[in-house]
């Protein structure tokens, strides 16, 4: 019997930077699969044309990725709690006719801390988080999951803070830190986890200022910024003792439930498919 060509996309604006092509068309090959993913270019006056033609042309589903993440949400004939709860959508399932949204953040972030750092334990001590937007929302959320018993946020504008708290699933255990305080020891020197989920250390962008002095050297470094794979961040962490997780493994690990949902494999991170994304 012959397999049924599956079709799968990223719709962004722009797009030609996205790596979901090489990772998920690689699946297809190594699973032996008979199917394509794409990336295609819908500005945001185009989002609910180019998504009916998406519909028509028998997609099986799609990623969302910058601009449309958010705009999504209110196209979708469902959207399950982890995305209301992220506030944005980023793997799209078609069945029958109808959009139905998940987030795949959460389970990238988390599963990237599980296989790179496999002795680390959520539940021994705080968070702190760096950042307040889409990416910290789903950071949060993936750190409320695991059982993290506080969670302190430091982000330049306190507005979008009380904003990620407000909706967060677990108010009461988040705390919100100064900006311009987050390298101080009362809130460095019981932490169990520090996550960097602003631009900040990403080529071409303002490096991170954080100085670790009063970090455990038992606390794990993680940032979300995979270029240059060795942030600021990090390099300041590995050269104290800390142990680092670099953040290509939440790229990887977010596509992996998409490509489930559609092509019917859980597909594995292999270490070649890594260095291809990094090259
Ligand atoms: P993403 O979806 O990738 O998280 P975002 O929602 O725009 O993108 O969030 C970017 C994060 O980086 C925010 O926490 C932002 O801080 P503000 O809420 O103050 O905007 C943070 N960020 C970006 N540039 C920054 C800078 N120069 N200094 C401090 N924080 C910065």
């Amino acid at each position: 019997m012959t397999q049924k060509f599956i079709k799968a996309a990223v719709i962004g604006h722009p797009i030609g930077h996205s790596k979901s092509p090489l990772i998920h068309n690689s699946w297809i090959k190594d699973y032996g699969l008979t199917g394509s993913y794409e990336a295609i270019d819908f500005s945001c006056e185009n989002l609910k044309i180019g998504i009916d033609k998406l519909i028509q042309d028998g997609f099986s589903g799609f990623n969302v990725t910058v601009p449309h993440k958010i705009n999504i949400l209110h196209l979708c004939n469902s959207v399950d709690d982890l995305a209301n709860i992220v506030g944005a959508v980023n793997t799209v399932v078609i069945r029958d006719g109808l959009l139905h949204g998940t987030n795949t953040d959460v389970y990238g972030f988390v599963q990237n801390i599980k296989e790179d750092a496999p002795h680390f334990s959520f539940t021994n001590g705080p968070a702190l988080v760096i950042g307040a937007g889409g990416a910290a929302r789903a950071v949060v959320q993936g750190l409320i999951q695991e059982g993290v018993p506080e969670i302190r946020i430091a982000n330049r504008t306190q507005a979008n803070v009380d904003l990620l708290i407000k909706t967060s699933s677990s108010p009461d255990r988040v705390k919100i830190i100064h900006w311009n305080e987050k390298s101080q020891k009362n809130y460095l020197s019981d932490v169990n986890l520090v996550v960097n989920t602003t631009s900040l250390g990403m080529t071409g962008k303002d490096p991170l200022d954080i100085d670790l002095e009063h970090l455990p050297v038992s606390t794990l470094v993680n940032d979300i910024v995979y270029s240059p794979l060795q942030t600021g961040l990090l390099l300041q962490a590995s050269k104290r003792g800390n142990a680092t997780v670099t953040g290509i493994g939440m790229l990887l690990h977010q596509a992996r439930p998409a490509f489930a949902a559609w092509f019917g494999v859980m597909p594995d991170v292999s270490e070649d498919l890594k260095q291809r994304v990094l090259a």
